[in-house]
């Protein structure tokens, strides 16, 4: 039998069979199906989908994004086509590739992320939903769902009442102490943590004193922010049973093998693909050469090796 050049690279997380451990990050990736001359979909790892509401969101007004020293800072104000538009027009396409497809979803209410699955459960194609917990919960003064422990363990418990599939919390790392939220998380049910997701950030026009961003704050994302991703993944991991996937400035190989050492048990890449739209599928391939060059025989032997 011959064995494809991903084997040293092949894993599972939480049931689910992946040829290689990294996925492309949700919102940098769209729908997937809109990538699809550019990148061998199936060649992936798999990738998450934008985030998904009940309703369609327009988003935040321009400009959205601004490039930072190491990285950018977005507010697209998680513009989406709603998950009955996702059902109807973009998930048939997705449902024959043979690769794992995840949907993120958010909402401002614990009810809105339930109806956001409910809807999802009922269609074949997706292997996984990630939570993105970073909104504010409407119903209890905006605080962030993501920074309290007992409203994440909320909407987990409640998501995983209706969910079927395997559920990966999204965690943010704008948190004093990300400890408390992993456990919290797993505590609730989460199958698997992802994380992070962006910093709150600011970039300000000296000349007019304005935001560079129109909605005024916005998330920071891209190479600068590793170092900081890798200390809150390895936490995350130390302090939880469950799988975690690190993300946060992975733009190579090696990167994605520092994340492994932090012990995730997978990767997510984000703003690289805004430079290299095929990055996710050239970092596994350097990943594959780095376990080759450290003579490591599967990727199982990095995760959470790291030497104090
Ligand atoms: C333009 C843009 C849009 C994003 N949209 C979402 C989203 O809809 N849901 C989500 O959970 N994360 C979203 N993220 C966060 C990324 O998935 C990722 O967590 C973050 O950018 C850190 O990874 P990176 O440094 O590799 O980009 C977005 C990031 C960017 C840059």
């Amino acid at each position: 039998m011959s064995r494809s050049p991903d084997a040293p690279l092949a894993t599972s997380l939480c049931g689910i069979p992946l040829r290689n451990p990294v996925l492309a990050a949700s919102g940098t990736f769209a729908y997937g199906v809109e990538f699809e001359k550019l990148v061998d979909l199936n060649a992936l790892g798999g990738f998450v989908v934008k985030g998904l509401s009940r309703e369609p969101i327009a988003g935040n007004p321009p400009p959205r994004v601004y490039e930072t020293d190491g990285g950018m800072i977005n507010s697209i104000g998680l513009q989406n086509i709603g998950v009955r538009a996702f059902v109807a027009e973009k998930l048939p396409a997705l449902a024959g590739l043979r690769t794992a497809v995840l949907a993120n979803v958010f909402g401002y209410k614990t009810e809105d992320y339930v109806e956001v699955v409910r809807v999802l459960e009922d269609h074949a194609g997706l292997a996984a939903y990630e939570l993105n917990v970073s909104c504010p919960n409407t119903a209890h003064g905006g605080i962030y769902f993501s920074s309290d422990p007992a409203l994440l363990a909320e909407v987990v418990a409640a998501v995983k009442q209706v969910a079927r599939r395997p559920v990966v919390v999204k965690l943010s790392p704008n948190v004093s102490a990300i400890e408390p939220l992993a456990r919290a998380a797993e505590s609730a049910g989460a199958d698997a943590l992802s994380l992070v997701n962006t910093f709150i950030a600011l970039a300000i026009d000296a000349r007019t004193r304005r935001p560079r961003i129109g909605a005024g704050f916005g998330g920071l994302s891209g190479p600068g922010i590793k170092p900081i991703a890798l200390r809150l993944v390895c936490q995350a991991a130390r302090s939880v049973r469950i799988p975690v996937i690190g993300l946060g400035g992975i733009a190579t190989g090696t990167d994605a093998a520092e994340f492994l050492i932090a012990g995730a048990s997978a990767v997510q890449v984000g703003t690289a693909t805004f430079w290299d739209p095929r990055s996710p599928q050239r970092i596994a391939r350097e990943l594959a050469d780095f376990l080759k060059r450290e003579k490591v025989a599967k990727i199982g032997e990095l995760i959470n090796s790291l030497k104090w």
